[in-house]
């Protein structure tokens, strides 16, 4: 693996094992309690951890991508969920009532408050700032005070669905 690292050509070039190479490559590791090393030792420059350039270049390349976000093993009963960052975006993965999982932006409809943080399994997602609710597909289910919100209209909130098993 080869990557540039001149400002123009930020990440490039780099050639890829196939699936099959790279399961090979892991399980030799694991066998022989090895890991990869490079030909010559690696002095990252240190302005590499400053150039807002370059961080925007790697996020950029990892919102093209698609990267793993949890092993589904993770998500194994109804209701379980993992919440974290993902290229800088708050995601919420959770196992839904039919079994599917599916992610989700981890901001409430109200006013963008985290309604999950770390793991664990529930039943439903309970915004902590004004207890708006959320079932495990998403759809917002009540409103604490509805009254206050009279041109709010539950059913036209729910716009999922990134249906992935
Ligand atoms: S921000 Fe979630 S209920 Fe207000």
């Amino acid at each position: 693996m080869s990557i540039s690292g001149s400002s123009h050509n930020l990440i490039a070039s780099v050639s890829l094992l196939d699936e099959q190479q790279t399961i090979d490559r892991i399980f030799t590791h694991i066998d022989e309690g090895t890991t990869d090393l490079g030909d010559t030792v690696w002095r990252e420059p240190v302005e590499n951890y400053h150039s807002q350039e370059r961080f925007d270049a790697e996020i950029a390349l990892l919102r093209r991508r698609p990267v793993p976000f949890c092993p589904s093993a993770g998500l194994s009963e109804i209701g379980s969920y993992i919440a974290r960052k993902a290229a800088g975006t708050p995601l919420v993965a959770v196992r839904g009532r039919d079994g599917k999982v599916r992610a989700f932006i981890n901001a409430c409809r109200h006013r963008g408050m985290q309604v999950a943080s770390g793991s664990g399994c529930s039943r439903a997602f309970v915004c902590p700032y004004h207890a708006w609710t959320y079932d495990l597909e998403g759809k917002l289910k009540a409103i604490r005070g509805p009254e206050a919100f009279p041109e709010v209209n539950i059913c036209l909130l729910y716009t999922s669905d990134a249906d992935d098993e």
